[in-house]
């Protein structure tokens, strides 16, 4: 079981399964087969931590089983089909066994797929069929794990609507050190999770000035959680026709771990109002 979450995990799930909710219903008269893939769907029975209290642990209990996965499958209306990725076989199993237990009527319509998600989930968008299928992707990470090559993966598929945790505050924020001073292994994670390096040059501020031993640099980190925010949702928008303007952050305890945050690539005005709307509301919490 996985020990992820608390309340602000419940939060960004029920968002999400609000979305494929409202997306089934705004959908339900076109004939497209809807799809959903869930980039990181774990092993199906999400801990979410409880207080001291009885009542809490006791309602942590029965929310275990209900991890992004199990939400999916339990919509009113299913959807045509189910694409699970995640890196651990055992997860997998589990969801799998566990699904296939609430759902065997979904059987035929869930495929697993034990990988890393920079591999699966694009050879997964490129399965899609752009004429006959839509599809929500749902990338919901613990943290850095998503480069930017998959995003755009994502975003070259003209049909999907793609729900992403970024890990503003638990990664990003945390990776970028005040002195600017970091890893070479951190900056150059950072780098592959924007897609670029000039992010150096947006989250810090460089001066010079000399003194008596010549000239001198100093560094001074400008970006906070808000900058950080701005900055990646001005990325998606490099790579998707719509980003909600909306974004919800998520907090443990007063600290900022992650930013949900919504694109479209569709390129239909409709189908991107429609999906933006949506999104919009449900980010305003
Ligand atoms: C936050 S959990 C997912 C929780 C799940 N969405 C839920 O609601 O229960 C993150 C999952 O990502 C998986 N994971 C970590 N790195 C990965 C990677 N590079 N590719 C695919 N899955 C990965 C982990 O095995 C873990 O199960």
């Amino acid at each position: 079981m996985s020990e992820f979450g608390g309340a602000w995990s419940e939060k960004k799930l029920d968002c999400v399964s609000s979305y494929l909710e409202a997306y089934h219903t705004a959908l339900k008269n076109k004939d497209f087969q809807l799809v959903y893939i869930d980039a990181f769907c774990g092993d199906g029975a999400q801990k979410t931590r409880g207080g001291e209290d009885q009542v809490m642990l006791v309602e942590a209990a029965l929310e275990r089983m209900r991890g992004s996965a199990e939400r999916a499958v339990s919509l009113p209306t299913p959807f045509h089909r189910y694409h699970f990725i995640d890196k651990s076989k055992k997860s997998l199993a589990q969801l799998k066994e566990h699904l296939l237990g609430l759902k065997p009527e979904l059987a035929e319509r869930m495929h697993f797929h034990a990988g890393d998600v920079n591999v699966e989930l694009p050879k997964t968008i490129q399965s899609l069929n752009p004429k006959r299928e839509r599809a929500v992707v749902f990338a919901d990470p613990f943290g850095m794990q998503v480069d930017w090559e998959t995003i755009e993966a994502v975003a070259a598929c003209p049909i999907v609507d793609f729900w992403y945790l970024v890990p503003t505050g638990l990664a990003l924020n945390r990776m970028a050190t005040t002195s600017g001073n970091m890893p070479k292994s951190w900056g150059d994670r950072i780098d592959r999770f924007m897609g670029e390096k000039e992010w150096r040059e947006r989250w810090y501020r460089r001066t010079e000035s000399d003194d008596l031993f010549g000239r001198i640099e100093t560094v001074e980190k400008v970006a906070d959680i808000k900058l950080i925010e701005d900055d990646f949702q001005a990325r998606l928008g490099k790579a998707f026709p719509l980003v909600a303007k909306n974004r919800m952050r998520l907090t443990d305890q007063g600290r900022v771990l992650f930013t949900l945050m919504f694109a479209c690539s569709n390129p239909s005005p409709k189908a991107r109002g429609l999906a933006s709307n949506i999104a919009n509301h449900l980010l305003k919490g």
